[in-house]
């Protein structure tokens, strides 16, 4: 069983107003573990709560943004997998969340099988803009959760998107990673998709009773300016909980310092357009 199946799956675009404005926002650092799918779950539960329609798509084989958002990964449901190899529709496959408003496109360790599969495909890189494309209209924001790599899942991630936000963690090593990934988007900017466009550099799990956040915040404020976003996610237990109880920390603990970073980096990113 669906853990909150009170939609019916394929109901779910039907069920949906056209809104004319759905913005993709991909979110990726092909470095690990820095928030990225902390920060997918909890942005697009904040948005929701905002009253936007939200899709949040798991283009993780690791499937940790379709656990965390409380739909089950061991049951026989339909993927993203299956969108992208065998072109099933996608009103089969999206599927409701405990918040109104936020639906997820899920996925699992089949996922991986893409990379192999489309590995001959010349056209491999634009698949996730395919099928994304027919219903970004059905959403006001969709957000894309990409895998810690720079490989097919990545690129397709920022080719379908209008948006990237890069999630960095407070620690010594944050800029390195960055100057590459800033490289390889060049790239897919000039092959790919040269509209997309940097949404915005984001601190997370920034401790500030440590001089480092404090150092690797002012070093990235210093080398990219106003593209690094106001809000930053503070380092916040609640936020690394959360997940195990398939919630967003806005359900789970919504008063927490956690929640109300994440609330903030839905303002500003809403304040953007
Ligand atoms: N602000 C935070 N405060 C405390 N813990 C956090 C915070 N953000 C993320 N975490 C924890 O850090 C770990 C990595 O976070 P997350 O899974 O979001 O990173 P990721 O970039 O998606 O990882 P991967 O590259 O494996 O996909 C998780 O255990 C998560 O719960
Ligand atoms: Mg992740």
């Amino acid at each position: 069983m669906w853990n909150i199946p009170h939609l019916e799956i394929a109901t779910v675009c039907d069920n949906l107003e056209r809104s004319f404005m759905g913005k993709i926002l991909a979110i990726a650092n092909q470095k690990g573990g820095v928030g990225k799918t902390t920060t997918a779950i909890n942005l697009a539960a904040a948005i929701a709560k905002s009253g936007r329609k939200v899709l949040l798509v798991d283009a993780d084989p690791q499937g940790n943004a379709t656990s965390g958002s409380g739909v089950s990964k061991t049951i026989n449901q339909k993927t993203l997998y299956h969108a992208m190899v065998s072109g099933e529709s996608i009103r089969e496959l999206v599927i409701p969340t405990e918040i109104e408003l936020l639906w997820v496109l899920p996925s699992d360790k089949n996922l991986a099988g893409v990379e192999i599969e489309f590995a001959e495909t010349t056209d491999r890189g634009r698949i996730l803009k395919r099928i994304l494309d027919p219903i970004r209209d059905f959403f006001h924001y969709i957000i894309i959760d990409c895998p810690p790599s720079l490989g097919i899942l990545t690129v397709n991630g920022l080719t379908a998107a209008d948006s990237l936000l890069v999630p960095i963690q407070c620690e010594y090593f944050a800029l390195e990673g960055v100057t590459e990934l800033f490289e390889t988007l060049a790239r897919l900017k000039r092959e790919l998709n040269p509209g997309l466009a940097i949404e915005g550099l984001l601190l997370t799990m920034y401790d500030e009773r440590t001089n480092l956040s404090a150092a690797v915040a002012k070093d990235l404020r210093d080398f990219y300016g106003p593209q690094v976003l106001e809000t930053v996610i503070p380092r916040n237990v609640t936020l690394a909980e959360a997940p195990s109880f398939g919630k967003s920390v806005l359900s789970y603990d919504p008063r927490s310092r956690g929640a109300l970073s994440y609330i903030e980096l839905a303002k500003e990113i809403l304040n953007h357009g």
